[in-house]
């Protein structure tokens, strides 16, 4: 592996971009995988992976179920980290920052982006609460399919939505020789980000 050039100094969204897309070119699988904490109004915190979904200037969006552990959390304190680490490339990016809910357009566009067999495996799950037997799961599934096969596709279910982070910071690590690692943190100023280099 050839070594890290140096974290550029501005527009971490523009590094962020480049990163993302040598992951996508370089990662096995799920390079859009990051991992998501929440926190309880208490201070409790969780963590669990979801996917990437679209980025842009305003920020990182995730879908989910509203009414799943994370969801609670998240509607009871609207804050998140978010956490890609691209271990072929040994890179780490986190985000921080207050979280909005993607309008009701933005979530059936997407909802209805995905295969049939997504859209009604997730209406069919009440995620994060109890199920007695897969076999439960299961045949909630083929009654999505029998009721909607013919249309081919699902109504969103209203609690699948997609929350935006919208960063507040961004910090950018990476491998350089000898474990001197380097990391930069990019907080907004004006229109634009400015950084300082931290000790790794
Ligand atoms: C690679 C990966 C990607 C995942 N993507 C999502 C996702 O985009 N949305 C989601 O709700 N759960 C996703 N999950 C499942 C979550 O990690 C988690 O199990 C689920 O959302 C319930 O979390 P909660 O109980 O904390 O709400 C993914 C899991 C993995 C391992």
């Amino acid at each position: 592996m050839t070594e890290n050039p140096s974290i550029p100094s501005t527009d971490p969204m523009a590094t962020f971009d480049a990163w993302f897309a040598e992951a996508r070119a370089s990662e096995p699988n799920d390079a859009n995988a990051m991992c998501l904490a929440t926190a309880t109004p208490d201070g409790k915190p969780s963590a669990r992976m979801v996917l990437l979904k679209g980025h842009d200037a305003r920020g990182f969006v995730f879908y989910t179920n509203a009414q799943s552990r994370k969801g609670g959390e998240i509607r009871a304190n609207m804050q998140a980290a978010l956490l890609f680490h691209w271990k072929s490339l040994r890179r780490q990016v986190r985000i921080e920052g207050p979280l909005e809910e993607v309008t009701s357009a933005e979530a059936d566009a997407y909802f209805h982006s995905r295969p049939f067999v997504s859209q009604v495996g997730s209406a069919a799950s009440d995620q994060s609460r109890p199920l007695d037997t897969r076999e439960t799961y299961l045949e909630r599934v083929a009654q999505i399919e029998a009721q909607y096969g013919e249309a081919g596709e699902v109504p969103r279910p209203p609690h699948w939505t997609g929350f935006r982070c919208m960063p507040s910071a961004i910090e950018l690590w990476h491998d350089r020789p000898n474990r001197l690692h380097e990391r930069r943190r990019f907080v907004p100023e004006g229109d634009g980000w400015t950084s300082t280099l931290l000790y790794p």
